[in-house]
């Protein structure tokens, strides 16, 4: 099953943004991670849209806009011009979420779901043959640095029997507390792409994180 590694630019250093981004653009990492908070869906305030523009221009590596904000639907245009190829907006901020996903794909960009910890696999029964990948949260959204929620093994696992039972081959994005201790249990589980703030940040060779995590 196809792996991808997302370094999440929460854990970088944004007093050394270029460095950052440069070092990932030579690393294995297809994906770059980048995590906007509002103050309101979540109890912090990150990086928004002029950062993300800039981020932009220095890379070709796809990026993968989380989208931790109430009504996110406002904000699928201003994302998308400042260069996301990827949204995934949270499924507990969008009474509208279909339309949405149509409005992503309309503009040519990949739709993703979020879901909270507490959110039910089975909330995706109706949605999932509409989408690309789920972001499965394995920490409550808001901070980097956090312990994986072992819970979410058991989730991967009917996620990916839902998607295997409707014939699809979502992609299943794991955020949050990624390390390469458990790294292998996620894959075997059935994810795809491995979200990793400061387990690729923090490391002492980031670029070797990236492929060893790539490589569990
Ligand atoms: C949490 C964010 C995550 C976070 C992951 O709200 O959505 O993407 O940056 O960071 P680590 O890998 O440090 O848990
Ligand atoms: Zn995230």
């Amino acid at each position: 099953m196809k792996r991808i590694i997302a370094p999440s630019f929460l854990a970088s250093d944004f007093l050394r943004l270029n460095e950052e981004v440069e070092m990932i653009n030579n690393s294995a990492a297809e994906w770059l991670h980048l995590d906007v908070m509002d103050g309101r869906f979540v109890p912090n305030i990150s990086f928004g849209i002029p950062v993300i523009e800039h981020i932009r221009k220095a890379t070709k590596k796809v990026c993968d806009v989380h989208l931790m904000i109430v009504e996110p639907e406002r904000y699928i245009d201003a994302f998308h011009k400042a260069g996301a190829n990827n949204i995934s907006l949270h499924i507990e901020a969008s009474p509208n979420l279909h339309r949405s996903i149509q409005h992503i794909h309309s503009l040519g960009m990949k739709a993703g779901v979020a879901v909270n910890p507490h959110t039910p696999i089975d909330s995706l029964q109706d949605i999932i043959q509409d989408i690309d990948f789920v972001n499965l949260m394995s920490v409550n959204p808001g901070f980097g640095g956090q312990s994986f929620i072992e819970h979410t093994l058991i989730k991967i696992k009917q996620l990916r029997k839902l998607a295997n039972d409707k014939g699809l081959e979502t992609l299943i994005e794991i955020d949050g507390g990624v390390t390469l201790e458990n790294a292998k249990a996620i894959f075997d589980a059935g994810a795809n792409v491995l979200v990793a703030g400061s387990s690729v940040f923090k490391a002492r060779n980031p670029q070797q994180a990236i492929a060893e995590l790539l490589d569990v």
